[in-house]
């Protein structure tokens, strides 16, 4: 309680890869993939990009973002202006770092924003590490009394992916989203109701070979096996939270999940009872972004002010590891 959501922000690569582009590589067609994903296009990026350059960008317009009372959840009064060195932690969320081994990605955006006090780590659960690295800002925050946080998640997808392999190849795209988070006891405001509250952790080892990195570097997937983990898992983790908190689907407004797959999210919505006009869909023009694609959505959220403050969102994400994650947002 008492770390909340000031704002987000996103970045993606300029080039487009259409579905109907794809299939000049593959055997497939924008017929199959929309029909079997819902993916229309996503964006790729160049050779000489990096995680850094999007992530970098998301976390700029997420500060801005905060500084603009029009786009700031947080609303506090008076507003609070929060400058580049006043961010005390950095983490980025990436399975497709910058670097192979050293240094964190994390400290090149420490570098490039400026943010000269934040401490600025990686961390990396797949997919779920969005939500696994909000649960460990949150710890940090409370536990060193940090007042703000960037939280972000970034991947290059494409630079992983067996662009032979019609299985896999066809689902990812690259990007980055951001969140400022505010612990409101740091900054000398009243606790209210709103912030992050229960999180929900899990990994099952058993599924490491269910989805990873071949020894080539690229993407091996069993898409059935994923997808059948994915449902039951994401449909278990949104009904935990709710009864954790004793909610019912008319006390949530949106259930937002990790955007891997139309169907996987239907079918996980369809399980848990949930209306599907709750259920977030935004993945028909970004494909899976894997961790960047929660905070991506965040930032298209609360940009056309579909996420407003006064509003509960219940989150689940799953991913390689096999990993999950949930999380419960008032904001
Ligand atoms: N275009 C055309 N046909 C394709 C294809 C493509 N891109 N990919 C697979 N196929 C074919 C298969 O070869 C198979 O043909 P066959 O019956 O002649 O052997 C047929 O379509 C059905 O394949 P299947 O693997 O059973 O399809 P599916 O309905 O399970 O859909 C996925 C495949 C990958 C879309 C689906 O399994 C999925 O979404 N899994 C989860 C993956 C995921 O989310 N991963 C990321 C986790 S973070």
């Amino acid at each position: 309680m008492g770390i909340i959501l000031r704002s987000a922000g996103k970045a993606l690569p300029e080039k487009i890869l259409t579905n109907d582009e794809l299939a000049t590589i593959i055997d497939t067609s924008d017929e199959w993939i929309k029909s079997h994903t819902g993916i229309s296009e996503r964006r790729i990026a160049k050779d000489d990009e990096r995680a850094s350059d999007f992530a970098v960008k998301a976390c700029e317009e997420a500060l801005k973002n905060a500084n603009n009372p029009e786009k700031d959840l947080g609303k506090s009064s008076p507003h609070k202006v929060v400058r580049p060195e006043d961010i005390d932690l950095i983490i980025v969320s990436t399975a497709t770092p910058d670097f192979p081994c050293l240094p964190a990605t994390a400290c090149v955006l420490q570098r490039e924003l400026g943010c000269t006090n934040a401490a600025a780590f990686d961390l990396n659960a797949a997919c779920s590490g969005f939500l696994y690295a909000m649960d460990v800002a949150c710890g940090l925050m409370e536990r060193h009394n940090y007042k703000y946080a960037l939280v972000c998640g970034a991947e290059l997808l494409s630079k992983i992916v067996d662009w032979q392999d019609r299985g896999s190849c066809i689902l990812f795209g690259d990007g980055s989203g951001a969140v400022l988070l505010e612990n409101e006891q740091a900054v000398g405001e009243k606790i209210t109701e709103r912030g992050f509250t229960s999180f929900i952790l899990g990994t099952d080892g058993t599924g490491v070979s269910a989805l990873y990195g071949g020894e080539d570097g690229k993407i091996k997937m069993d898409g059935r096996a994923v997808y059948n983990f994915a449902v039951g898992i994401m449909a278990k983790t949104l009904m935990d939270l709710m009864e954790k908190e004793n909610l019912s689907v008319d006390d949530v407004d949106y259930f937002l999940c990790h955007q891997a797959n139309e169907r996987i999210l239907k079918a996980a919505g369809k399980r848990a009872k949930l209306p599907e006009e709750k259920i977030i869909l935004n993945l028909a023009n970004y494909g899976n972004t894997s961790s960047a694609c929660i905070p991506m959505t965040l930032s298209s959220y609360i940009k056309d002010k579909r996420i407003k403050p006064g509003m509960t969102i219940v989150f689940a994400a799953f991913g390689a590891g096999l990993t999950w994650a949930g999380a419960i947002l008032r904001t």
